[in-house]
């Protein structure tokens, strides 16, 4: 078991693509460390230095209290989880599973051990006799697993080991590696575009974007404190709503203005956006789709649209609704308290009226899309 630490680390690439910038991260002994981002945002570039499967081009990176950016990949005590789970075929599970402690000449009794240690915490002892072509694609990817975990390494790498498998499989597969973490009990560090997995997986999350960190933090501090409106509008689904507004300074707090509707801030906004030193100015205002509620009284201060899609998920609605500049804003509205009649007042091509709590809202610098008040 042991920390990872990443200071300063940069990748620059033959081709001269910068794929990480100044990546400074301290992940503690047996974290489960996620990092989340867009295709590209060069996730699978800085678990490869980590795993010493690409050169620091600067920067540190110590494993424990060693520094290891010039030690071999294999005397890094790791194991790493690709999203290609290249199994050998023309061996046995049991085979794949003790091919990399054979190749380290580690004594028989060990290697069956682990392998039966391995196999039966991922339940697939039954499997060991047979060839991977006769497992299904949850299994095969168990069996990757497995072939790390025999390894009993300091540190787990995993890069997107879920995405080859379908929705049902995957959120399975996802609530194992939950249980397995529990298990193994070291440290992790996890590679994926999907927030879902991102939030439902990591002690911290580390949002990515273009080689820069955009923020590190619990999957509830990213959620409900996002450093800028790239981090509010990547976690969350579907994505946060962002209107135009005006932020008023006013004698004794701060108000907002947007579509028509007066917010006065709560006293903790009013404080942040004190000590931010925050004046009157134009902002962006997030507001999630599950925050917002329907005026069906309309009687209350409340922006007013036009339902453009109506969509029936189950137990709540998704509805879109055009509303001034504001062409796409989301509501998600639980169905179990509406009466027949609310819930006819929702069909697409209805007008209607709805606002939300000052306490969920988020507010931008539209210039910088940096937070006004969290930094
Ligand atoms: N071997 C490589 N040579 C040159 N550029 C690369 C190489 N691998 C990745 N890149 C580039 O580095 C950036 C980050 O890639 P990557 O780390 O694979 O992103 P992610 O895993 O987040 O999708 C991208 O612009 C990608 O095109
Ligand atoms: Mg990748």
């Amino acid at each position: 078991m042991a920390s990872v630490t990443l200071e300063h680390v940069k990748k620059i690439y033959d081709n001269h693509v910068v794929a990480v910038q100044d990546f400074n991260l301290n992940i503690k002994d047996k974290e489960f460390v996620v990092f989340v981002g867009p295709s590209g945002c060069g996730k699978s570039t800085t678990l490869r230095m980590i795993a010493g499967l690409e050169d620091i081009s600067e920067g540190t990176l110590k494993i424990g209290e060693r520094v290891v950016n010039d030690v071999e990949p294999k005397d890094r005590d790791i194991a790493m989880v690709f999203q290609n789970y290249a199994l050998y075929p023309h061996i046995t599970v049991y085979e794949n599973l003790a091919f990399s402690l054979r190749i380290r000449k580690m004594d028989k009794n060990e290697i069956h051990r682990r392998v039966c240690q391995a196999a039966e915490i991922l339940g697939i002892t039954e499997y060991l006799a047979r060839k991977p072509k006769a497992l299904s694609g949850g299994q095969r990817q168990r069996v990757a697993i497995g072939r790390a975990i025999v390894r009993e390494p300091q540190v787990f790498l995993m890069d997107e080991p879920l995405s080859n498998l379908d929705a049902k499989l995957r959120n399975q597969m996802r609530a194992e590696i939950i249980l397995l973490r529990k298990r193994l009990d070291t440290t992790f560090i996890y590679v994926t575009h999907d927030q879902t997995e991102a939030m439902t997986l990591g002690d911290r999350i580390v949002i990515m974007k273009d080689g820069f960190i955009q923020q590190v933090g619990t999957p509830q501090e990213v959620f409900e404190t996002p450093h800028n409106l790239f981090v509010a509008c990547f976690i969350g689904s579907p994505q946060m709503n962002i209107f135009n507004g005006k932020l008023v300074k006013e004698a004794n707090g701060y108000s907002v203005n947007l579509l028509g509707m007066k917010l006065n801030l709560d006293e903790e906004k009013c404080a942040l956006l004190r000590k931010n030193n925050v004046s009157s100015m134009d902002v962006l205002v997030g507001a999630r789709p599950e925050h917002m509620t329907v005026c069906f009284d309309n009687k209350a201060s409340a922006i007013n649209g036009m339902i453009t899609v109506n969509e029936m998920m189950g137990s709540e609605l998704h509805l879109h609704v055009a509303a001034g500049d504001s062409k796409n804003t989301i509501l998600r509205i639980p169905t179990i308290d509406l009466t027949p009649a609310q819930r006819a007042s929702l069909d697409a091509g209805n007008s209607i009226a709805f606002t939300f709590p000052t306490k969920v809202i988020q507010l931008f610098d539209p210039a910088t899309e940096e937070s006004l008040l969290y930094r």
